[in-house]
């Protein structure tokens, strides 16, 4: 018989080497300390509505390039409306399906929820993860430096078509609080600006430093724009909009109103038509699917092993973090009561390449 019998769940938006975490665990824990898995399906769902499915290691062979995750996800919140309810539902279904922890993989959402089932009493660890990168207490969450190549792929390939058609074209990148891909994935690509939340920006000023780039001969630009980044004037939370079970609007939509709003203001000047001269691309949820980069892969391994040690240490309420090269226990408290914010120092340098 197993020594210990722990749930793991996937929980929130996906991010490449979900499936590493997954199977990083379930090797380490079955060979080394022989532990059985239990798989919840589809976040804190599996855990309020029992969905679990066999996790074994045949179930997690051939996983670790897989994008996305083999659990399925999803932004169920037991802590929200219907609370007194769905808590101690969970409370009871953890009980009876003989788990002795759990393992919970997912951004500050998801690790708000750990940590709350932690203080209730239940043996509860972390993994952060979120291609945003804007966990606290950790260098890196898996899944961001997939964001980021992606990020800098897409802006190569699209100052090619900018320089033929001499445009100005905005990427829009994930990031809703902190502008860690955008900011990362620009740089990376060489964009000429960049945008994110941290840092509130100026159509006026963006319009001023585009002509200086036009008259010094460079006639087209690659902008990157974070989805949450703070445009001056511009309402970027409106109160009807749909909100998830953790009460965040969905967002979007800067890319294109920055594109029309670019076009009206420059075009007459650079003698172009308004629709001719700005073009947008939203990278969306390319940035989130598909397989894993090797970092991603390495941390997501060394995070899902890192988790069962973990338990087999007794820290429960913890979680695991990348402090440099070394994977450390972190509180998963100190985790979710900040949001990692991109550093001055860095904004400043990406600025050094505006016009
Ligand atoms: O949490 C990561 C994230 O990628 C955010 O940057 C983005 O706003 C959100 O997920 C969108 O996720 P979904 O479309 O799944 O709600």
């Amino acid at each position: 018989m197993a020594t210990k019998r722990v749930g793991i769940l996937t929980g929130g938006g996906d991010a490449p080497a979900l499936n590493a975490v997954i199977r990083g665990a379930v090797r380490r824990g079955v060979t080394v300390y022989d532990y059985e898995f239990v798989g919840l399906r589809l976040g804190w769902r599996g855990l309020l509505e029992k969905l679990t499915v066999p996790l074994g290691l045949p179930e997690v062979e051939d996983i670790l390039e897989l994008g996305g995750t083999i659990l399925g996800s999803s932004r169920t919140n037991p802590f929200g409306r219907n609370a007194e309810v769905e808590v101690p539902q969970c409370e009871k279904n953890f009980k009876e399906l003989g788990l002795d922890a759990l393992i919970a993989s997912g951004g500050d959402d998801t690790l708000g929820v750990a940590r709350k089932f932690s203080d209730r009493g239940l043996p509860m660890v972390g993994v952060p993860k979120t291609i945003d990168n804007d966990v606290a207490v950790t260098d890196y969450t898996f899944g961001f430096w997939t964001a980021v190549e992606r990020v800098m792929r897409s802006v190569d390939e699209l100052r090619t078509t900018a320089r033929s058609h001499e445009r100005i074209f905005i990427v829009e990148a994930m990031g809703r609080h902190a502008g860690w891909i955008a900011a990362y994935g620009g740089m990376a690509g060489g964009a000429d600006y960049i945008f994110t939340p941290e840092q509130p920006f100026e159509l006026d000023d963006l319009a001023w430093s585009l002509r200086r780039r036009w008259e010094a001969g460079y006639h087209y630009a690659l902008v990157v724009v974070a989805e949450g980044a703070e445009w001056k004037g511009r309402e970027v939370y409106q109160e009807d909009v749909a909100k998830d079970e953790f009460g965040h609007v969905y967002l979007g939509g800067i890319g294109l109103e920055l594109s029309k709003a670019l076009g009206k203001m420059l075009a007459p000047e650079f003698g172009r038509k308004t629709n001719d001269l700005t073009r947008h691309v939203v990278l969306s949820h390319l940035q989130r699917g598909g397989s894993p980069c090797a970092f991603d892969r390495i941390l997501g391994t060394r995070y899902g092993a890192g988790a069962v040690d973990l338990i087999a240490t007794k820290k429960y309420g913890y979680m695991t973090a990348l402090k440099g090269v070394d994977v450390v226990p972190a509180e998963i408290t100190d985790a979710v009561s900040e949001t990692k914010m991109v550093s001055q120092d860095f904004l400043d340098l990406a600025r050094n390449f505006f016009y």
